[in-house]
């Protein structure tokens, strides 16, 4: 019998504000190391020179560390993957031109990930966590900072895009919301959180209405700074004393639009497995509304452990290993793209 070699990849993120870096041996997540930069809180929001900055400087102790944790040497690398876009053009260039230099370094293959089909393949992560992953065809939403998309998942290499924000994506409705509150950035783990301990009902969005599955966020964004301006011309105090309340019905407003979508996108594509990936399928009200549709619908839901909701190195590894197995590889000339369409 013939033994195969291990694949091993090595897979670099940094297409926003987060430097990250993860071993995956066949399959199997042996390392996940995530340096994020707490520059951008006092901001507000990225800000896309101070994150290039920060990747530089993290770049070279993140990818030591997940060799290290992961029990690997460079030498072992079957090849190296790394993020070529969508993302901020100074981060990913950081990115870029250090997979590319160590690939060369190594002569290894150079395998370039898109961010989004990266969010869409985490689910395929082997860990401790022994879950079910979804069969293909798949329908995934993939929900983030810069993106809210559904996604026919073919296979790991063919993807369709069916319905997509035609505006700002959940992870920024989310994140501008929060801000509006006085909430440092990123503010959706933090709505999230004070959701929690308030009542949706107490101040009622109205829901941006859309045909098919494509989405819009940014009226809602206004509706929620005019209903903090009528709040604070009555009370100065009414942000403070209503931020729990405040931040349940952003949260609701956000999550209902995501619920109707996918039942939508459901009945549409008559796909009953349907995955969430991106940094806002972490939020735990999305999460259990979510999953409680799909009980009373009829179809199965599978969401990614948090590590491989947010960015992180793991899902570009995974990704560069399916692209590995099919022999895509990028030339050492390659180029990091800010946008693919
Ligand atoms: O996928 P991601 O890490 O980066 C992008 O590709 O954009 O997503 C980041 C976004 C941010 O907008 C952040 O506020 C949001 O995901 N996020 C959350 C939660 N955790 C992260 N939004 C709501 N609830 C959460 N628990
Ligand atoms: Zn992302």
């Amino acid at each position: 019998m013939r033994s195969t070699a291990p694949i091993i990849i090595l897979g670099i993120e940094s297409s926003c504000d987060e430097t990250a870096a993860a071993v995956l041996v066949d399959g199997v997540v042996r390392s996940n190391v995530v340096a994020g930069q707490a520059v951008h809180a006092q901001w507000g929001g990225v800000v896309p020179e101070l994150a290039s900055r920060a990747h530089q400087e993290n770049i070279v102790p993140v990818v030591h560390q997940a060799l290290q944790e992961a029990g690997i040497g460079k030498e072992d690398l079957s090849a190296i993957a790394f993020t070529q876009g969508p993302g901020l053009i100074g981060a990913l260039l950081v990115g870029t031109c250090f997979a590319r230099s160590m690939a060369q370094a190594l002569d290894v293959p150079l395998v370039a990930v898109d961010h989004l089909r990266a969010h869409a393949l985490a689910h395929f992560i082997v860990d401790t966590s022994a879950r079910p992953v979804p069969v293909f065809p798949f329908l995934n939403l993939t929900v983030s900072g810069g993106h809210t998309q559904f996604v026919v998942v073919h296979s790991p290499l063919d993807m369709e895009v069916i319905g997509t924000t035609l505006d700002d994506a959940a992870g920024e409705a989310f994140d501008k919301g929060a801000k509006m509150l006085g909430l440092p950035y990123p503010g959706g783990p933090l709505v999230d959180k004070l959701a929690q301990l308030g009542d949706s009902s107490r101040h009622p969005l109205p829901l941006p209405t859309m045909p098919g599955l494509d989405m819009s966020f940014s009226g809602l964004k206004t509706a929620f700074l005019n209903l903090l301006q009528r709040g604070v011309t009555k009370d100065p105090d009414f942000k403070t004393k209503e931020q729990a309340h405040l931040c349940a019905s952003l949260q609701h407003a956000i999550v209902q639009v995501l619920l109707k979508k996918t039942s939508t996108a459901v009945r549409q594509t008559g796909i009953k497995q349907v995955a969430i990936s991106g940094g806002v399928s972490a939020n735990s009200g999305l999460r259990t509304q979510l999953g409680a549709l799909a009980r009373a619908e009829g179809w199965e839901l599978f969401a990614p452990p948090l590590a491989y909701c947010t960015d992180n190195g793991a899902m570009i590894a995974m990704a560069g290993h399916f692209l590995f197995k099919a022999r895509h590889f990028a030339g050492l000339d390659v180029v990091p793209r800010a946008r693919f369409v």
